[in-house]
């Protein structure tokens, strides 16, 4: 079947669709009901099957004979350590600390969290959980305690699985201060933390709470795998939200196999024999379905970075890895490509290498503006596909499905629905809009297996913040248009979502931060253009009246403030201190104003501005800190 013929069946037979691609994956019992579509917009995949995610991903390989081929290879720059893991090695590992969490009280159910850097234990953790049916909870090392202790309040876990330290650049993450705040501003107590310790960073732990990870194996047994129903958990994974209160998207198992093990072929043209990259982090949804789950269901071989694009050593270090592990695709966010190109423009570092194996470069996480592709596409001599996706749908809902057919590329396109998503476009009057007509981007509900069934102990919030504000679909907060043959232009997001280097932050969350600030009266967040990380956040801050402190030192206070409490991750580096907020006369803060200034973009000034001096107030202070020149 051609990708048409494939597609139309997707949306008009979904039924009979994902019960056929269904068929390829491990069950313990086989679904009989597909999909019950009794109660919206809460529908439900497979929901009398019967399977479990790590037999998926480990055991059902050495059944059919793979046991001796590479799950798993690590290469870690930063720290100089390369190793590998066959499926049965991999099993192995999984299986004893599958035991040791069960020795700790986790059963089925249970959730655990893991805070911990790009090293193989994390994957192994993370497949454990999946292996006795807890419900793992990632958080990305980058974010700071507040971030850690919220989401070890929100999913009540009984277990934090974390590390001595993480590797950056030019320094080391210690993680036990970290984890000590956590702790200390949770109100909930977990009942065990396990500490991995590296090599040449290892710490003191406080007994009886905290054990290292060689502990807790001393008397794991090889524990087998878990039966569990399809519409179980896998996992939780907060995401930022439209307020500073992260929401905990749930991933139920069944659909979960289902979709990513169909992705790999179909989208990204990957079988069993090829190696596969991609260089994410494992604590954000690309790492969760790309670094370990799709790849691992398809039996092929995974690679796990522990690096960044430059710097680990050099610009070359993408095309090392390619060529060494003869890699034959590779996924990440268009911000590394800007980052290596910044540095080796004309590709010298690339010429070293012997890049034969390469066949096809994904970019998602962010718009991937057409000089980069072309740039990529110039050097690479291969596709460069963009694609768009969100932690809430788990893999790709536009994107040129290259294992079906591979499409044109259309520069700043992302590409045309995946199989599964009937995407609209809804105008704000509420209509379906035609071709080349601007509006917010929906998706006709039921939505394909693999996505989010709901939010985590919450119900209301998933249905009153992504399903009602137009009845019968999936509002992504996205907005775009679909031109005439099909293709989606993902233009910009309609909630307070910004993307920083691929990281999805909320600027209602860094206000929250910036408002608790003793001298800070009003407070604004907006995300500016950065050519390197595609935004950054901006803070706009007025003072209470008789604040007599210096206005850099309270700036400087508010950008350490971010970076305690949310993370080095949000690269805040910059608070104005300004008379007054630029607002309406209703009191909207005008935020998008003061977006297009800084973006050197032509803005009209608002027939409702209460006072538009405030405007030039605001750019003489951009032009201070070299944002306007
Ligand atoms: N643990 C602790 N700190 C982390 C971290 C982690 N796992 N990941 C990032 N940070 C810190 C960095 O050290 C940096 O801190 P600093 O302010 O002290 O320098 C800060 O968070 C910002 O990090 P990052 O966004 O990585 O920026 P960078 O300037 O260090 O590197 C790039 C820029 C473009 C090279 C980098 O962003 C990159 O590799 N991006 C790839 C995008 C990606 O993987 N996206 C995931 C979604 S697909
Ligand atoms: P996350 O949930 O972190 O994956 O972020 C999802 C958001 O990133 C989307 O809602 C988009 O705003 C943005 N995004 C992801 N991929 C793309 C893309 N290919 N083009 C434009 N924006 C994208």
């Amino acid at each position: 079947m051609n990708f048409k013929e494939i597609y139309d069946k997707s949306i008009e037979k979904p039924d009979e669709f994902w019960r056929e691609v269904a068929d390829d994956i491990f069950w313990f019992k086989k679904p009989t009901k597909i999909l019950n579509k009794a109660n919206p917009p809460f529908y439900k995949w497979y929901e009398d099957g019967v399977t479990n995610t790590c037999y998926n991903a480990l055991d059902l390989h050495i059944q059919n004979g793979l046991g001796d081929k590479t799950a798993l290879i690590y290469d870690s720059p930063i720290t100089g350590n390369k190793s590998k893991f066959t499926f049965k090695e991999l099993k192995n590992k999984v299986s004893k600390f599958a035991g040791a969490l069960k020795n700790h009280g986790i059963v089925k159910g249970d959730r655990v969290v893991i805070y911990m850097p790009m090293v193989p234990e994390a994957v192994i953790a993370m497949l454990a959980c999946g292996r006795i049916g807890a419900i793992h909870s990632v958080v990305f090392g980058g974010f700071a305690s507040n971030e850690l202790a919220s989401r070890i309040d929100d999913s009540k876990a009984k277990i934090l699985v974390t590390a001595s330290c993480g590797f950056e650049p030019g320094r080391t993450v210690e993680y036990r201060p970290l984890v000590d705040g956590a702790l200390k501003l949770a109100k909930h107590k977990l009942d065990k933390v396990i500490f991995y310790q590296r090599k040449d960073y290892e710490i003191k732990l406080n007994a009886p709470l905290e054990i290292s990870w060689d502990e807790s194996l001393q008397n794991a047994k090889d524990t087998d795998c878990e039966e569990m129903n399809s519409n179980d958990y896998a996992y939780i994974l907060y995401t930022s939200g439209t307020t500073g209160v992260p929401k905990g998207i749930v991933r139920d198992i069944g659909g979960h196999i289902v979709a990513l093990k169909w992705t790999m072929k179909n989208i990204y043209n990957i079988d069993q024999e090829d190696v596969w990259w991609s260089a994410s982090d494992i604590g954000w949804i690309v790492g969760h379905s790309y670094i370990v789950y799709a790849p691992l269901f398809k039996g092929c071989t995974t690679l796990l970075f522990e690096g960044k694009p430059v710097g680990t050593p050099d610009a070359g270090v993408f095309w090392r890895v390619i060529s060494d592990y003869k890699i034959k695709s590779l996924f990440t966010a268009p911000t590394a490509f800007r980052a290596i190109k910044k540095e080796d423009p004309d590709g010298k570092f690339f010429s070293k290498y012997d890049l034969s194996s390469f066949k096809s470069l994904f970019l998602a996480g962010e718009r991937a503006d057409p000089d980069t592709i072309k740039w990529a596409e110039n050097l690479l001599k291969v596709p460069v596909i963009d694609h768009w996706w969100q932690t809430e749908t788990s893999w790709a809902i536009s994107s040129n499905c290259t294992g079906i057919e591979m499409m044109k590329t259309k520069y700043g396109s992302a590409c045309k629905a995946v199989p599964g998503y009937d995407v609209r476009i809804i105008k704000q009057d509420q209509t379906i809009a035609k071709s080349n007509e601007m509006g917010d981007i929906v998706v006709k509900l039921p939505l394909p297996p693999g996505t989010f069934p709901t939010l985590w102990n919450a119900d209301q919030r998933y249905k009153e913040n992504y399903m009602s504000n137009y009845e019968g679909y999936y509002q992504t907060y996205d907005a775009g248009h679909i031109d005439e043959d099909g293709y989606i232009w993902i233009m910009s997001r309609t909630d307070d979502i910004i993307n920083v280097a691929g990281h999805r932050l909320s600027t209602g969350a860094i206000e929250e931060v910036l408002s608790e600030h003793k001298s800070v009266a009003e407070c604004a967040v907006i995300g500016i253009a950065d050519k390197l990380k595609g935004q950054l956040p901006i803070g706009l801050l007025t003072l209470k009246a008789g604040v007599n402190q210096d206005n850099r030192i309270i700036s400087k206070e508010c950008i350490k403030m971010v970076r305690d409490k949310i993370g080095p991750v949000a690269a805040f580096k910059l608070a104005i201190v300004v008379k007054r907020l630029p607002k309406t006369r209703s009191g909207k803060i005008l935020r998008g104003t003061v977006r297009k200034i800084a973006d050197k973009e032509e803005y009209k000034m608002p027939a409702t501005i209460d006072d538009p001096k405030i405007l030039d107030e605001i750019k003489e202070e951009l032009i201070k800190n070299n944002i306007l020149k």
